[in-house]
């Protein structure tokens, strides 16, 4: 993972722009970070902090940037714990670079180079020492840098900068995303189109086996044999992208207030692409595959499909699937989901999809990512962008757009038009749970229990799986969630009266089968949390969410995690945690 960025030219105040930079590229890792610039007597300068941003921010303060040559990195942690000498830039004597992704060879590499002395655990210092070792062996720095990317075997962004090429920055890419734009009298490069200045509206992308020269109003592209070729760019409505707070104290919060928004937004998105030139109507069987919270929707989208069309669908989880057996044909349709569209492996399961000849369909929320570019057809959520580390309006967003799918493909096989009337969202009822105060109050409760399980069957137990993710990730306590008809079979044994139960209850047909299950919780002396649009026995249930009665479960899969999305924020904030940035975690998950 990790956020790059660079800029070259005349700017005032260079390195506000790129502290302002790194706090936009913070969502891809946040443990430490660092700039390195070429100054007028034309020596690398570094400055580099460990922890969030505003420690380099303050740390800047202290030195004078003088430059008009500067590159900048935030990181997420692989290789090598979290400190000054891991944090990036790395350089060695001649040379200073930022990288985001993994040196798989660095090992290797770094035995041909031992006669350089490595300061720290970090694979990308090895890229530094390569580069300077090239330097000695060629005649430009241009023809050094691509001498060492075509050593290096892995995946990375990088931007290079060399003693002495007082106006240069060097880049390459594989399978991780930069981009390239011109602005004024700089030129900047970034892991993330929402570092550009919003007067941009067209970038370049460097592509992989290219190498970009960034010199001063100058975007330059060549081949791996050193030929100058035309660089495509693209065009962008940069604005879409910037976000603030509001009134929110927290991402987070209004991430979750952003659903009905990022629901409607949606829909009619998806209305407008209800051209999607595909034959869905042929395909045997549909395959969901994504990572996390994406994953989450991807059961949801398999659930629907299933229960709609009455074809088999699957779930995926991405790092599972790629190194599972491969069982699948042309037949098959996959669906890859994903917020960022960045993320590596689903990214590297869409490629396994592919090389078996099969059709990939994304769903994402950034139409310009890696994962939208691969996919032979996109199917874009508008959720507009997500801050908070911890996925909320998306998944709920994305969640539609399985709703969608799902009765497209059934329309389709009946040879139907779609009726997209079939798609109700229910605001009245998200309204209602948003403005709910319970959660807020009964994250006081939460606290004092160390055991928690989240029950549920089918539908709900999909959204049981998401609510304790969602609690898990940004409140550190630690919960699991099980098919309700499960718990009996083992997981019971942890049950007493220390452990809360929140249990899930949307689709009638399994009213009896969660009594039972909770009845076997409330004889070990267990609490009960229900969320449901029924009513069960008192002596069954502590408390409750009442859920309403007017929607189908499949429907109620648009919102009925909303109160758990705001329990485990209400929850963070009572243990004083950070909700946006939990530790050990980032928004975005670039690497294997
Ligand atoms: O960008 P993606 O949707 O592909 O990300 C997938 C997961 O990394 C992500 O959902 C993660 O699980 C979130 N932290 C969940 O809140």
């Amino acid at each position: 993972m990790c956020g790059i960025y660079g800029i070259i030219g005349k700017c005032k105040n260079i390195d506000k722009v790129a502290i302002n930079a790194l706090y936009e590229l913070e969502y891809r890792g946040y443990d430490s970070s660092g700039i390195a610039f070429l100054n007028t007597n034309k020596e690398i300068k570094v400055i580099k902090s460990t922890g969030k941003i505003e420690n380099l921010e303050k740390n800047i303060n202290n030195h004078e940037v003088s430059t008009e040559c500067l590159i900048a990195h935030t990181r997420w942690a692989t290789h090598g714990k979290i400190s000054t000498s891991n944090a990036h830039p790395h350089t060695s004597e001649n040379v200073a670079i930022v990288h985001n992704g993994i040196i798989t060879n660095y090992e290797e590499l770094k035995n041909k180079l031992n006669s350089y002395k490595f300061y720290g655990e970090c694979d990308s210092e090895v890229i530094a020492k390569l580069m300077d070792y090239n330097l000695q062996r060629s005649k430009t720095a241009l023809e050094a840098f691509c001498k060492t990317i075509k050593e290096l075997k892995g995946s990375y962004a990088i931007e290079c900068i060399v003693k002495g090429e007082y106006n240069t920055i060097f880049i390459a890419r594989k399978e991780s995303p930069i981009y390239v734009c011109k602005y004024k009298d700089t030129v900047i490069a970034s892991s993330d189109l929402i570092t550009f200045p919003k007067q941009t509206s067209t970038y370049f992308e460097v592509s992989e086996n290219q190498i970009c020269e960034l010199k001063k109003s100058k975007i330059k592209f060549f081949d791996l044999e050193l030929n100058e070729i035309k660089g495509t760019s693209k065009k962008y409505d940069i604005n879409e992208n910037k976000v603030s707070l509001n009134n929110y104290s927290h991402f987070m919060l209004k991430e979750i207030f952003d659903i009905p928004k990022a629901l409607n937004d949606t829909m009619k998105k998806l209305e407008s692409s209800d051209k999607l030139n595909i034959d869905l109507s042929r395909f045997e069987k549909v395959h969901f595959i994504a990572c996390g919270t994406a994953y989450h929707s991807a059961c949801v989208g398999a659930f629907m499909v299933q229960s709609l069309c009455g074809i088999d669908a699957q779930s995926h989880i991405a790092s599972e699937w790629i190194d599972s057996p491969t069982l699948c044909n042309k037949n098959h349709l996959f669906v890859m989901i994903s917020q960022s569209g960045e993320t590596f492996d689903t990214i590297l399961a869409l490629k396994k999809a592919k090389q078996n000849g099969c059709i990939c369909l994304s769903i994402t929320n950034t139409s310009y990512s890696t994962l939208a570019n691969l996919s032979d057809y996109v199917l874009p959520i508008v959720a507009g962008k997500e801050v908070a580390v911890a996925s909320t309006k998306v998944y709920n967003a994305c969640n539609l757009a399985c709703l969608y799918l799902a009765n497209k493909i059934k329309a389709e096989r009946q040879n139907l038009e779609l009726n997209l009337n079939d798609i109700k969202i229910d605001y009245n009822e998200i309204t209602k749970l948003l403005n709910a105060e319970f959660e807020k109050e009964f994250a006081n409760t939460l606290i004092n229990y160390k055991t928690i399980f989240f029950l549920g069957k089918c539908e709900d137990y999909i959204t049981a799986m998401e609510a304790s993710l969602k609690l898990k990730e940004i409140t550190y306590i630690n919960s699991s969630a099980y098919p309700s008809g499960e718990l009996k079979h083992g997981t019971l044994a942890l049950v007493d009266n220390e452990t809360l139960i929140i249990a899930y209850l949307t689709n009638a047909n399994y009213t009896d089968k969660m009594i039972s299950a909770l009845s076997e919780v409330k004889a070990r002396g267990g609490k009960v949390l229900l969320l449901s649009n029924q009513t069960l026995p008192k002596a069954l249930v502590d408390y409750s969410i009442k859920l309403s009665s007017g929607n189908s479960s499949i429907n109620m899969l648009l919102y009925s995690i909303i109160p758990m999305q705001k329990l485990a924020y209400y929850t963070a904030i009572k243990l004083n945690k950070n909700p946006d940035k939990p530790r050990n975690l980032a928004k975005s998950v670039t690497v294997a």
